[in-house]
């Protein structure tokens, strides 16, 4: 179906299991076990409510913000999903090229099937890159990908913290994987590519189950970006993430991909912001908070920001449109959002991101509330 019959993020879904290989659908769309978490995580967004204020002009409404100090011309970012040549032949460098031509920010993910300079050097100079680690078990190779990235001028690093092992993806797991499929470039060292376990088990061996809290400092030390860790899902570990000094949280469950039946980040979300706040953590404009998982519309990012957080991430929408569409799919996920958030915006009332406070949402069926 040609690109004009898209009209919501959902469309790419629909178009991408029909024009993807089966290997990559497995890959892509599955989640652990009996992917309660993945359904849970659209689930959350439809228990809240809007409490939309009225007679505000809303001629002009603005939709931009700032992310880890880097301008971003929506309050949403791609988030890192590994091999992107899986399921198309130019990868994640669709990414790079669409969120340079709308000023929106991609994740590069460690195991992204283009290299890591290949997507830098198809970025512009002044545009803003952050990036997913997995941490190495040999702590050399990370500190070279870590440094060698703030040398090229990434702006963050997002420290997975979710995955000390990967979740259990049955339906991945039945297709067995054969060592091809654009995989091969894997960043080097960063894999250790074991056959006939799915795609997933395949590329992650490499990494570290052993980290911890006490290898933040580690991490400081190797570099000056901001660190974010990804893969928040309590409130005790926010405020020890906040204790650790790093810059921020992603209240993430990957999209559903580890532990199932974990919560869902918009519910962690309910539960972290007052628990911060009553410490004093919160509102700290050097420590943000963010989430990500089950974001289709809009009107979820435009919940999950009332309710405390500074940005949303999007997995597998932009992922699902370059593989049907290539880099035009995703500049017109990116035109999905912005029309969403302009007629949203309006009916909410809220003129800039800044308007959007928690008494524009009913949250109360979240059961954390
Ligand atoms: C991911 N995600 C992920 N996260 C991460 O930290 N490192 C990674 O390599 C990957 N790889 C990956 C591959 C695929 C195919 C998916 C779908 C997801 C998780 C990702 O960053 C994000 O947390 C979720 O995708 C968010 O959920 P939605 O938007 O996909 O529902």
């Amino acid at each position: 179906p040609s690109l004009d019959t898209i009209i919501n993020l959902h469309d790419f879904e629909t178009v991408a299991r029909k024009v993807i290989s089966e290997k990559a659908w497995a890959y892509y769309s599955s989640a652990s076990d009996d992917e309660i978490t993945l359904r849970e995580n659209r689930m959350a967004y439809q228990r809240v409510w809007f409490r939309p204020r009225i007679l505000r002009d809303v001629t002009s409404v603005d939709w931009s913000t700032t992310i880890l100090g880097q301008k971003s011309s929506l309050p949403v970012y791609i988030s890192a999903t590994a091999l992107g040549k899986l399921g198309h032949p130019e990868g994640e460098l669709c990414l790079t090229r669409a969120a340079q031509n709308h000023g929106v920010i991609q994740m590069i993910a460690t195991l992204a099937s283009c290299s890591f300079d290949e997507m830098v050097d198809a970025a512009k100079p002044d545009q803003p890159l952050f990036l997913q680690l997995y941490v190495n078990k040999d702590r050399e190779i990370t500190k070279k990908y870590v440094q060698h990235a703030e040398a090229r001028g990434v702006k963050a690093l997002f420290i997975t913290v979710d995955a000390p092992q990967l979740g259990r993806r049955e339906k991945d797991m039945r297709m067995k994987f054969v060592g091809e499929e654009g995989v091969a470039k894997v960043q080097d060292g960063q894999s250790d590519i074991k056959k006939d376990e799915g795609v997933a088990r395949a590329i992650s061996s490499f990494i570290d189950p052993s980290l911890s809290w006490k290898d933040i400092p580690w991490f400081r030390s190797i570099t000056k970006m901001p660190i974010i860790l990804k893969g928040i899902a309590t409130a005790e570990d926010a405020i020890l993430a906040y204790e650790s000094g790093v810059q921020g949280i992603v209240l993430s469950n990957h999209g559903g991909r580890q532990l199932d039946t974990a919560r869902s980040g918009l519910e962690v979300l309910v539960e972290v912001i007052p628990a911060l706040r009553a410490r004093g953590y919160f509102p700290n404009p050097n420590f943000e908070i963010f989430v990500d998982g089950g974001v289709r519309r809009a009107s979820d990012v435009l919940k999950a920001i009332a309710l405390g957080a500074t940005a949303v991430g999007v997995g597998r929408p932009f992922l699902y449109a370059f593989c049907s569409y290539g880099q035009d799919g995703v500049e017109k996920a990116i035109q999905i959002f912005r029309d969403e958030f302009e007629m949203n915006m309006r009916l909410l009332g809220a003129r800039t991101i800044d308007e959007l406070v928690p008494e524009m949402v009913d949250a109360s069926a979240l059961s954390s509330h």
